[in-house]
This record gives C-alpha cells, sequence and structure tokens, in this order.
C-alpha cells in the first residue's frame, strides 16, 4: 500500500483570510503531494514498500544513505500534522489540564506565546518551530528543514511550518506576521490538548 496523500481536515477556504485556498492549492496540493510522490518512488519494489510512515522515519533518521527517505517521509507526516495543528476559528489561549501544563512550563500563556515566536521566527532558513513533550516535560524547539521530533525521541504537540512555501503567497516575507495570525486565528488546541492526553 503507498503512502496517502491525506485530505485536508477542512475545506481549503476555511481559514481565510489568514490561511487562503490559494495558498493550500500549492502548500497540500503540490508541495505536500510531491513528498508523497518522491517517497512512494523511494520505496516502491523494497520492503519499505509495507512499512508504516512512522517506522520510514525513525528507521532512515541520522542514516545519511537514507536522506531522500527520510527527508520525503518527514515531511510527509509533518504537513498532515501541521494541517491537523490548525481548524477555522482558532487560536487564542488553550484551556483547561494544557493551559495549566504550559503556565507551568513557560510561566503563562504570554511567556509561551513570545518564546515559541522566537523559536519559530529564529529559524535560519527553512524548517518547524515546535510545542514538544520531550522526557515528560513541555519544550519549545526548532527544527531544520524536514527533521521532527519523533527522530529526535521527542513527541510532538503543535507544529508551525516557517518554510517560506508555507507562508509567502499570504504573507510575503513577513514570517513573524504569519506566527502571530497562527497563534491569534489558527492554532487547533483541541488537538495539541489530544496530543498531550496520548502521549506516551
Ligand atoms: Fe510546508
Amino acid at each position: 500500500m503507498a503512502i496517502q496523500l491525506p485530505p485536508l481536515p477542512y475545506p481549503d477556504t476555511a481559514l481565510e483570510p489568514y490561511y487562503s485556498s490559494k495558498t493550500f492549492g500549492f502548500h497540500h496540493g503540490k508541495h505536500h503531494k510531491a513528498y508523497v510522490d518522491n517517497l512512494n518512488k523511494l520505496i516502491a519494489g523494497t520492503p519499505l514498500e509495507a512499512k508504516p510512515l512512522e517506522e520510514l522515519i525513525v528507521g532512515s533518521a541520522g542514516d545519511a544513505a537514507k536522506a531522500g527517505i527520510f527527508n520525503n517521509s518527514a515531511q510527509v507526516w509533518n504537513h498532515t500534522f501541521f494541517w491537523n495543528c490548525m481548524r477555522p476559528g482558532g487560536g487564542g489561549r488553550p484551556q483547561g489540564n494544557l493551559a495549566a501544563r504550559i503556565d507551568g512550563a513557560f510561566g503563562g500563556y504570554e511567556k509561551f506565546a513570545e518564546q515559541f515566536k522566537a523559536a519559530a521566527v529564529g529559524r535560519f532558513g527553512s524548517g518547524w518551530g515546535w510545542l514538544t513533550l520531550d522526557g515528560g516535560a513541555l519544550k519549545i524547539t526548532s527544527t531544520a528543514n524536514a527533521d521532527t521530533p519523533m527522530a529526535n525521541r521527542q513527541t510532538a504537540l503543535l507544529t508551525v511550518d516557517v518554510w517560506e512555501h508555507a507562508y509567502y503567497l499570504d504573507y510575503q516575507n513577513r514570517r513573524p506576521d504569519f506566527i502571530q495570525a497562527f497563534l491569534e486565528h489558527l492554532v487547533n488546541w483541541d488537538f495539541v490538548a489530544a496530543n498531550l492526553a496520548t502521549a506516551r
């Protein structure tokens, strides 16, 4: 069974004006699809063809000879995770246990938001901003290119894509404005809370 491109979890107009259908057309329809297609070409006719996506990622992480498989499998996973990190009418403050955990780890939502923005804006070049669970503790981090928390023994809770293709059509070079809109209007905190609840 080849790796599939999952559909967006909402219509491609649902996040406007903060994330346009035009961006989704390229970002999901072209970029995400290309990672799926490239990965399927790389694993076709090999024993890897039968493996779940997560095993492809963990099994190729840190192996220079498998860089193509790692980059494409991690990018397939990162993008699917990112779509689910957003929802129409999202953003603002988390609630309940997640809010308490964020308060405990970072000293309040404002400090969390400040550190998350700094990590995402400060990632030089292409990559991802993350909230992860690392050894049981909440942690803000960023990764370069395709790198992903599960390759670093961390559990992803929230991500924002900071590759230019993620925001250029809507925000041009203004990455900080995109991160601000993501936090204020797009974050799906229910998804983040569910990731925390099911983290091992
Ligand atoms: Fe992307």
